[in-house]
C-alpha cells in the first residue's frame, strides 16, 4: 500500500490521463522572488530524491515496508554497505510539527549521498503533503531551507544525511517564532538586519566605478565577510540570538562590519554606534556558534570582534 501510495500521482497534483505523465505542481505556492516555495516541488523529473527512489524502489525486495507513519519501526535488517559503512535502508525521520505538542516520525527510504532536504521532500510525498518546510533554489544560495538536524543549524539543500545513523530530528531554526512545522518567521531576523542600515550610503563626491583594489587591507578584510544570504543558521546557533534575547544578532552585525570597512560608504560612525548600543557587539559571548554554522563559512564572531576593536580605537 505504501508503495502504490507512492507511486500513484494525485490528480489534483497535475497527472495527465492522455500522457500518462506526472507532473507533482506545488502544494503551497510557486517559488517566486521573495516568496519562497512553503512546500512542494514542481516536477517529479527535477527531484533527485525522487530519482534515487525510483532507482532504489526496483531494488528493494517488497517485504521492505515504506513510507509510513512508525515510531517502532524495524527494518529488518536490511542494509547496504557503502565503504566500511553498514548503511540501513530506512531511516527515521523525527520533525518538529507544529500543531501539536508531539514529534511526527516518518521511515524514509536513504540512499547515499542523500540531503536533508531529499528527506523532506520524500516525507511529504509519501507520508503526509501538509508537512510545513521552505525551500526555493536546492544550491544553497537562497537561504530559505535553514532547520536544525539532530540540533545543528544547517541548510537543508546542502547536508547530506550522515550515513553512519539511522535515525535523525528535525527542527525549526532557534529564536524565531514558528509559522508551521518547520517554516519560521523571520521578520524579527530582517528586523534586526534592518536595524544596521544594511546598504551602502555613498560619500559625497564619489566617483564612479569607485574602486577597492584586491589587496588593499580594505578589501581583504571585506571579502571573507561578504557573501551572506540572510539563512539566519548563525541567528539559530547563537546562544544569546537563539534564546531569543535582545541581540542584534551575528548576521546583521557581520553586515555593519562589511559596510563600516568599505571606504564609500559615509555612514560608519552612525553604524558603529548602532551596534555598540545594549543590543550590540557586547550582548555576544564568543561562543562562536555563529561561526561554526555559517554554510557559506563566513566567521561573524570575528565580525563582532573587529567591531569591538573599531569602539576602541575608532572606525577605519
Ligand atoms: S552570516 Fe552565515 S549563517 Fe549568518 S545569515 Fe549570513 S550566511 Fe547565514
Ligand atoms: S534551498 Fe536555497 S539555500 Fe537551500
Amino acid at each position: 500500500m505504501g508503495n502504490a501510495r507512492w507511486l500513484t500521482p494525485r490528480p489534483e497534483a497535475g497527472y495527465s490521463e492522455a500522457s500518462g505523465q506526472a507532473s507533482y505542481l506545488p502544494v503551497t505556492g510557486q517559488a517566486t522572488a521573495g516568496t519562497p516555495l512553503a512546500t512542494g516541488v514542481s516536477d517529479e523529473k527535477e527531484c533527485y530524491s525522487g530519482a534515487i527512489r525510483t532507482e532504489a524502489r526496483r531494488a528493494l525486495p517488497e517485504r521492505v515496508n515504506r513510507g509510513r507513519k512508525n515510531d517502532n519501526h524495524a527494518t529488518g535488517g536490511a542494509a547496504d554497505e557503502v565503504g566500511d559503512v553498514n548503511l540501513a535502508r530506512e531511516i527515521k525521520v523525527t520533525v518538529a510539527r507544529s500543531d501539536s505538542e508531539s514529534r511526527t516520525s516518518f521511515m524514509v527510504e536513504r540512499r547515499d549521498p542523500m540531503m536533508v532536504l531529499d528527506l523532506l521532500l520524500a516525507i511529504q510525498r509519501q507520508d503526509d503533503p501538509s508537512i510545513g518546510f521552505r525551500y526555493s533554489c536546492r544550491v544553497a544560495m537562497c537561504g530559505t531551507c535553514t532547520v536544525r538536524i539532530d540540533g545543528r543549524t544547517v541548510l537543508a539543500c546542502q547536508t547530506p544525511v550522515p550515513i553512519d545513523t539511522d535515525e535523525v530530528r528535525l527542527d525549526p531554526i532557534a529564536g524565531l517564532p514558528v509559522v508551521r512545522d518547520l517554516i519560521v518567521d523571520t521578520a524579527p531576523f530582517w528586523q534586526e538586519w534592518a536595524s544596521v542600515t544594511p546598504y551602502l550610503v555613498p560619500v559625497e563626491g564619489l566617483s564612479e566605478p569607485a574602486v577597492i583594489k584586491p589587496d588593499s587591507p580594505e578589501r581583504q578584510t571585506i571579502d571573507p565577510a561578504l557573501n551572506c544570504i540572510g539563512c539566519g543558521a548563525c541567528y539559530s546557533s547563537c546562544g544569546i540570538a537563539g534564546s531569543r534575547r535582545d541581540f542584534i544578532g551575528p548576521a546583521a552585525l557581520n553586515r555593519a562590519m562589511v559596510l563600516i570597512a568599505d571606504s564609500r560608504d559615509a555612514f560608519g560612525a552612525e553604524r558603529l554606534q548602532a551596534v555598540t548600543g545594549t543590543d550590540g557587539v557586547d550582548r555576544c559571548h564568543y561562543i562562536y556558534g555563529c561561526t561554526a554554522d555559517c554554510p557559506k563559512g563566513l566567521d561573524p564572531a570575528g565580525a563582532i570582534r573587529q567591531l569591538r576593536q573599531w569602539r576602541i580605537n575608532g572606525t577605519p
